[in-house]
């Protein structure tokens, strides 16, 4: 399979690689593993508290380059944008920046599910500090 020279870029220099305490309050994590290869993409986002804005970023992927290179991106991407922001980021857009073929495609929405679900451990442990009615299903 042949790479995109982007792919290699980003697996080359992966950029933002790590992890923040994930008891941080400002610290949202999402672990998200694909069924389809069995890789595994940790990301975390770090909130700026005062303006709700995504500060930093960081991931740990045990995956293929597609699967490095797409976390690569988007902890990049993330960074300045508020988290309904954040949330908008597609893997359609991730594809297309890393020109993955198709069968790399579920790495890009591996990538894209990794930063909602840090984006709703954020909000969730967030909540859970400011007074709320009773916790949604
Ligand atoms: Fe599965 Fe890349 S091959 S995440
Ligand atoms: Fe998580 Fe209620 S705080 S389900």
């Amino acid at each position: 399979m042949a790479y995109s020279d982007k792919v290699i870029e980003h697996y080359e220099n992966p950029r933002n690689v790590g992890g923040f305490t994930a008891e941080d309050d400002d610290v949202g994590t999402g672990m998200v593993g694909a069924p389809a290869c069995g890789d595994v993409m940790k990301l975390q986002i770090k909130v700026n508290p005062l303006t709700g804005m995504i500060e930093d970023a960081k991931f740990k992927t045990y995956g293929c380059g597609s699967a490095i290179a797409s976390s690569s991106l988007v902890t990049e991407w993330v960074k300045g944008k508020t988290l309904d922001q954040a949330l908008a980021i597609k893997n359609t857009a991730i594809a297309e920046e890393l020109a993955l073929p198709p069968v790399k495609i579920h790495c890009s929405i591996l990538a894209e599910d990794a930063i909602k679900a840090a984006v709703a451990d954020y909000r969730h442990r967030h909540d859970a500090h400011i007074e709320q009615p009773a916790c949604s299903p």
